[in-house]
């Protein structure tokens, strides 16, 4: 009974004494946060004061969960880009600084959704699964870290990969007047990644919002969603929203690409990044150049290019192919901005909107595009008949004005002219139909044995159909071949074009009856086939 008072005094004792130890020991740490104020909201740009240690490039944060980035440093004022709706900030109110860069979710968890380049997503699948972040602004890969381009990118469009060949790790630039079909080829060509162990990443810039969930939708339809990020910044977003997109996309596909797989790129468009970027850097103060763009919009667009590379083998061996896409003003492709993206990448393919209006599609100007690197990636079946096909095309289209006014041709120039003609017709493809490279390659094989001559113009779409799907009947160690480094082989070579000859005997015209046996079947001039072949009808059974 006597101890308990005692016990007691002990307990308080022993707490007391554990509470100033642990106050002894603590000593508290200032812990300095910055807090600026807005001085002026504008369409899409703040300026704030008051932040002295704010660096470029530093995300801040304004009321209400919106970001911006610090864009213009200067003595007592920030200019500050922001990324997100402005209209409920006002002067006066407070800016934190975060000290950290802007960066983006990456990872496996990205692949089949669609988000916005803060990683919120858009397409009503819940939260986006990433444990993983990058800046979205990173240097691009050191030239010692670099592999030479020396695999094919594989499109699934003849005129493309026969004649303007893709390698991984090349900027492809697609440059044309709009509706001329540069989206469709972008999609098309990752259509054609399916099965073949390429991640890509679709990034929409300010487009409307029914050609992104067009392209979405295509995309979804093909199975193509699978190993595709679509990563949309659309018309209506803050221009600073614009602007951080392709680089965040990049971001996402750079992390891939690190990690040893093939990622293909598109950014569909860099006219609209430029605008953004233009809109950004007028409201801004900054002094207006050439065509009113800013002085560093060569650069803006020179560093997000530089980062599609193809990685050497100790580093993972993976590659970044990039296909910037710019919309002309009526095909004036010496404008400003397509100009410095030309010089920027490794080639362009251009699309030209008086082939469109000919229906020939894809409307690839076969004169005005060209691969600066992709040749030596290109696939040595192709390339054994790439080359006189290129020039038979551009003797034709030089011929074929020439023909327009019904001049009198020599027997070799009509000939060029009716070559050409097939070859026109075989590299006519419609949209969201890759064509495999075996049934490519038969078709380009049968072009170049000149086996399509004899067939009429009108039932090319046919003959041409029908060797894409004999090619099936290849031989399976033939068709392996076509894949390798290897050049083609005579017999092989044979093979293929055998299986064309057969394929095509019902299209070729058959010889009038009573035609001499020694006559010329194309002895007079734009003398059209009358006959038309008929499948081969079965053997008359007599009943
Ligand atoms: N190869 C093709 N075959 C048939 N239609 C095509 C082909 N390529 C494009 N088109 C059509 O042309 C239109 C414009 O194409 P799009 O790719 O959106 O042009 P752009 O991106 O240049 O504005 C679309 O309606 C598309 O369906
Ligand atoms: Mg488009």
């Amino acid at each position: 009974m006597s101890t308990q008072p005692e016990s007691l005094q002990n307990a308080f004792d022993r707490t007391f004494a554990g509470i100033s130890q642990a106050t002894k020991a603590f000593t508290p740490q200032l812990a300095p946060h910055e807090v600026g104020q807005i001085t002026r909201v504008s369409n899409g740009i703040a300026a704030v004061s008051g932040l002295p240690g704010a660096g470029y490039d530093e995300l801040l944060e304004f009321p209400g969960g919106v970001f911006g980035i610090a864009f213009n440093v200067d003595e007592h004022e920030i200019g500050v880009v922001l990324l997100g709706e402005y209209s409920d900030l006002h002067a006066g109110d407070q800016v934190g600084r975060t000290g950290r860069v802007m960066d983006v979710a990456v990872g496996d968890g990205l692949l089949g959704r669609v988000i916005d380049s803060l990683g919120r997503p858009m397409d009503g699948k819940g939260p986006v699964a990433s444990t993983e972040r990058l800046p979205i602004e990173r240097p691009a890969a050191a030239i010692m870290d670099r592999a030479a381009v020396n695999v094919p990118l594989q499109t699934g469009l003849k005129v493309v990969d026969a004649l303007i060949p893709i390698g991984r790790g090349q900027r492809e630039l697609i440059l044309g007047d709009r509706q001329t079909g540069k989206t469709t080829i972008a999609i098309d060509t990752i259509l054609n990644q399916r099965g073949k162990n390429v991640l890509c990443v679709y990034c929409a810039i300010g487009q409307r919002a029914s050609a992104v969930a067009k392209a979405v939708a295509n995309l979804r339809e093909k199975g193509a969603m699978d190993y595709t990020v679509v990563v949309v910044a659309e018309g209506n977003d803050a221009p600073g929203l614009e602007y951080i997109t392709p680089y965040a996309a990049t971001s996402i596909a750079e992390h891939f690409m690190e990690a040893g797989r093939d990622v293909l790129i598109v950014y569909d468009d860099l006219t609209q990044h430029a605008r953004a970027y233009r809109e950004l850097s007028l409201l801004l103060g900054r002094p207006p150049g050439r065509e009113a763009f800013p002085g560093d919009i060569f650069y803006i667009h020179s560093r997000l290019l530089e980062r599609a590379t193809h990685l050497r083998k100790e580093l993972g061996g993976g590659s970044l192919t990039a296909l910037p896409i710019i919309e002309t003003e009526a095909q004036d492709i010496s404008a400003y901005i397509p100009t410095n993206l030309i010089s920027i990448t490794d080639g362009q393919i251009y699309v030209s909107p008086s082939l469109f209006e000919l229906g020939v599609l894809p409307a690839v100007d076969v004169g005005k595009s060209v691969s600066r690197v992709g040749g030596k990636a290109q696939r040595a079946a192709y390339r054994a008949v790439a080359g006189d096909l290129k020039l038979a095309y551009a003797q034709f289209l030089e011929l074929e004005t020439f023909a327009r006014f019904g001049a009198r041709l020599d027997d070799g120039t009509r000939k060029i002219i009716e070559h050409g003609r097939r070859i026109r017709e075989c590299l006519k493809q419609p949209e969201s139909s890759p064509v495999a490279m075996s049934a490519q390659i038969a078709v380009l094989l049968a072009l170049s044995a000149e086996l399509f001559d004899t067939v009429p113009l009108d039932r090319m779409a046919d003959a041409e159909h029908a060797v894409q799907e004999a090619a099936t009947g290849i031989p399976a160690d033939v068709a392996a071949r076509f894949e390798t480094a290897d050049k083609l082989s005579d017999e092989d070579r044979k093979v293929v074009t055998g299986i064309a000859r057969t394929t095509l005997t019902p299209f070729q015209p058959k010889p009038a009856p009573d035609a001499k046996p020694d006559a010329k079947p194309d002895a007079k001039p734009d003398a059209k086939p009358e006959a038309k072949p008929e499948a081969k009808p079965p053997s008359p059974k007599k009943p």
